[in-house]
């Protein structure tokens, strides 16, 4: 199968590609990167002021022992950007297939910061600029990262300076955040301003809350906290949700970010468009060597629907996703039982008591629907821990 995909016009071995973060902050880090698999790799953010990260600066929030979302109070890269910009020219000689993207963020009111540092990235070989306009802790004090991806007029002005200045040629893509009223608003002033795609989403503003115990907050920073970056499985529903809304209007392409932790998550977001994916969290929690799993797993995906190459997918399922009022105000969907499955355990009876519209009745041999009362809304079926509920179009 034919895994391989374009990102503005640059071809990519794969969809994968290392978000800026952590396990792209070195030159070591990227090539083994590289070596594992991935096909690109989003070099962690390039700024001009010194970065002091503070120690203790992560938190997890688990299920059943899994962690199932991360937040961090991480700031950008803490090497200078010349440093940088040879480790871009090393990774471009030694790996001449590989995706090398220059992350950048300067101050909102300094033209010079920006087309500096997009110089930089750019003789060093540079495939993409992404611009971060969306770390959302640190950085908005200082009317930076997600207060720029929070205000169109900057963010379109300093993608605006990239664009119109005659020697910078590479494609420039705003890293964006979800965390605005209104994504699509935000893209379509980016596209006026020349923006050739989007990085969708970043990290979001969260906090972890406390430990119970000892009353100290998540995570420990001297016994103080602040709102830190929520990533990981978690927040996967809002990025498919910024990139679908991306994907539709203004349609540039977008490269994937937020909670993709298989194949099948990049599955997902392809379906929507986005020709690629980056990913973070997953890759601190269980290594480089995630990708060649992810890779199966996107290929088994495609076997499903003997589907030979991504371009017969990517896009394909875009325009199922519609305003709330395009829905078919009167479609009607019914639970259906399969007996050799159901336990009886009383789970749907319960949920549909006191959640729902009553409408499951006991008996010795399983749960009995009562059709006049049943609403259709499908509760039943997601708390069955056996699957023996289905709902079905009626
Ligand atoms: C510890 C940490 C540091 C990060 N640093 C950066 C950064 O320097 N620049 C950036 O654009 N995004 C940064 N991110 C955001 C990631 O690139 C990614 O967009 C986000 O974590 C969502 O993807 P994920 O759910 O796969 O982690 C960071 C994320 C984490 C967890």
């Amino acid at each position: 199968m034919d895994l391989s995909t374009n990102y503005c016009g640059i071809p990519l071995e794969t969809p994968f590609i290392l978000a800026s973060a952590p396990p792209t902050a070195s030159l070591d880090l990227i090539r083994r990167g590289f070596e594992a698999g991935w096909s690109g790799a989003v070099v962690k953010t390039l700024l001009f002021d010194p970065v002091h990260n503070l120690q203790n600066r992560f938190s997890v929030l688990k299920q059943k022992g899994n962690i199932i979302g991360f937040e961090n109070l991480e700031q950008l890269s803490a090497k200078p950007p010349e440093d940088w910009y040879k480790i871009i020219a090393t990774l471009k000689r030694e790996f001449p297939t590989k995706v090398v993207i220059g992350s950048i963020m300067g101050d909102a009111q300094s033209p010079q910061q920006w087309l500096e540092l997009a110089r930089g990235c750019q003789d060093a070989g540079a495939d993409l600029l992404e611009l971060n306009f969306s770390c959302p802790h640190g950085y908005p004090e200082q009317g930076r990262g997600s207060a720029i991806g929070q205000n169109p007029d900057y963010a379109a002005q300093i993608t605006r300076w990239l664009k119109e200045c005659s020697d910078i040629h590479l494609p420039v893509v705003p890293k964006l955040t979800a965390a605005v009223a209104d994504i699509r608003h935000m893209g379509c002033m980016l596209a006026d301003a020349g923006a050739d795609g989007f990085c969708a989403i970043n990290t979001l503003p969260s906090f972890f809350g406390f430990d119970l115990k000892t009353l100290r907050p998540k995570p420990d920073i001297d016994g103080m906290t602040s709102y830190g970056g929520y990533s990981g499985v978690g927040i996967k529903p809002i990025a498919l949700r910024a990139v679908s809304e991306l994907c539709q209007a203004p349609g540039l392409p977008i490269m994937a970010s937020g909670g993709i932790a298989t194949g099948f998550d990049a599955a997902e977001f392809l379906l929507l468009g986005a020709p690629a994916v980056q990913v973070c969290t997953e890759v601190m929690l269980r290594g480089f060597g995630v990708v060649t799993k992810m890779q199966q797993q996107l290929e088994e995906f495609m076997g499903w629907h003997s589907f030979s190459t991504t371009s017969d997918f990517i896009g394909l399922c875009k325009e199922q996703v519609t305003s709330f009022g395009g829905l078919h105000i009167n479609f009607k969907a019914k639970p259906t039982l399969n007996e050799l499955r159901c336990t009886n355990c009383g789970s749907c009876i319960t949920a549909c008591r006191d959640g729902g519209f009553q409408a499951i009745a006991p008996s010795q041999s399983g749960p009995i629907f009562l059709m006049d009362a049943c609403d259709g809304c499908s509760l039943c079926s997601h708390v069955c821990p056996t699957g023996a509920i289905q709902m079905q179009s009626v």
